[in-house]
């Protein structure tokens, strides 16, 4: 084996580390040893190294992690954001569209366009994201996109229960989901995922929980979209299963952010949704209060929310969502990975992943503070510069 090449980023300006015993560390340094983080401390103690970085009083932070992406798909949906920007409602519906075209994709169109949204996110500073099916609903279709995700990432979900296609009743779905389906899938996934919507056409709570027990059953780790287009059962079926995550909770009511505090569910926002479907944000600042772990995702589609940026969903939490920056970025690095059970990512410590970022500023607050403006010097991934 060849030896760990270790790398020294020196003259770091304020560094994130999401690491609760030193947060953030002005006047640090750090060491990547082969694909891990060796050392973080005062630049003045720094060991040697390799090869030397300078930050130049540059920012650094762990590199994003977005835990809710939608990235296998075909087509756009531009048209539908159109005419929802002129006054039109979001309806689950439309995720039939993405449906017919991605069926109509070849296994190599779909990787080619999932490989080019994946350069997108790392480019941006994401270097651990999970990736949903849920645009085929066939066995086969359900299938195949899971194998395209599974060669991007370890975190694939099995959303075969998105919504119901043309052409089969509710129930013979869910059967086939809970069946034949999940058979198909399961080798190829890590996590089982259900559209709980019961007022807008996705699925109630009865069925969602058939799709997540049985999904549990197989091995299978759960998350569930709750709660994201009016009130209802989801997040409540999240915590009565143990889910790694709720994800959207838009609309909470008491009992509902109570619950997610109890169980030690993450809250998984995703404000790119509210934000392209101009409904209103959640509000992480009560489920702070409250002591729930909150995490910031893209759930880039080509529905509800087509950005890759992690950067846009932190200035979204921000600025519309009662969160301070240092909270925004912690919810988008090691709230990501809590929503993804990971303790190897999302933080910069010794022994984690050596995944991190270098901005164009000499503070993570800039991400929010300067809106819009492509921050990321540097990305680097597994001690390896990607970007
Ligand atoms: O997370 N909520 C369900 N699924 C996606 C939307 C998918 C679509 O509209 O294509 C979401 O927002
Ligand atoms: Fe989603």
């Amino acid at each position: 084996m060849r030896p760990a090449r270790s790398v020294l980023f020196d003259r770091i300006g304020l560094l994130y580390t999401g690491d609760p015993e030193h947060e953030e560390l002005a006047g640090a340094a750090l060491v990547a040893e082969g694909e891990r983080v060796a050392w973080v401390g005062p630049a003045a103690h720094a060991p040697a190294a390799d090869l030397r970085v300078d930050a130049d009083g540059r920012a650094v932070i762990p590199g994003f992690v977005d835990s809710h992406t939608h990235l296998v798909f075909a087509g756009d949906r531009a048209a539908e954001f159109a005419a929802r920007m002129a006054g039109e409602p979001y309806r689950a519906g439309g995720i039939r569209t993405t449906v017919a075209a991605t069926r109509a994709a070849t296994d190599a169109r779909l990787t080619e366009h999932t490989a080019r949204l994946v350069a997108e996110l790392l480019a941006q500073g994401t270097t651990t994201f999970e990736i949903k099916s849920g645009y085929g609903l066939t066995v086969d279709d359900e299938r195949r996109i899971l194998r395209v995700a599974r060669a991007f990432t370890p975190e694939t979900t099995f959303l075969g229960a998105h919504v119901v296609p043309e052409g089969i009743s509710a129930d013979d779905y869910v059967a086939l989901v809970t069946g034949p389906m999940l058979d198909a899938c399961a080798p190829y996934a890590r996590w089982v995922d259900v559209f709980c919507e019961p007022e807008h056409g996705a699925f109630d709570a009865d069925q969602a929980r058939a799709v997540l027990s049985a999904g549990i059953r197989a091995g299978l780790g759960a998350r569930v979209h709750a709660n994201q287009l009016g009130p209802g059962p989801g997040v409540r079926l999240a915590c009565e299963l143990g889910a790694a995550s709720a994800d959207h909770c838009t609309h909470l009511s008491d009992a509902d952010v109570a619950a997610l505090a109890d169980a030690g569910v993450v809250a998984t926002l995703l404000p790119g949704a509210e934000f392209a479907t101009r409904s209103p944000y959640p509000d992480a600042r009560r489920l702070l209060r409250a002591g729930v772990t909150v995490a910031l995702a893209t759930d880039c589609n080509p529905g509800s929310s087509y950005t890759s940026s992690m950067a846009f969903c932190v200035a979204l939490a921000v600025r519309e969502m009662g969160m301070t920056p240092l909270e925004a970025v912690r919810a988008a690095t090691r709230g990501g990975a809590a929503a993804l059970r990971r303790d190897d990512v999302g933080t910069l410590r010794p022994g984690a992943r050596a995944d991190l970022v270098l901005l164009n500023a000499p503070s993570h607050v800039h991400l929010a503070y300067r809106p819009g403006v492509p921050l990321v010097a540097q990305v680097w991934r597994g001690g390896a510069r990607v970007a």
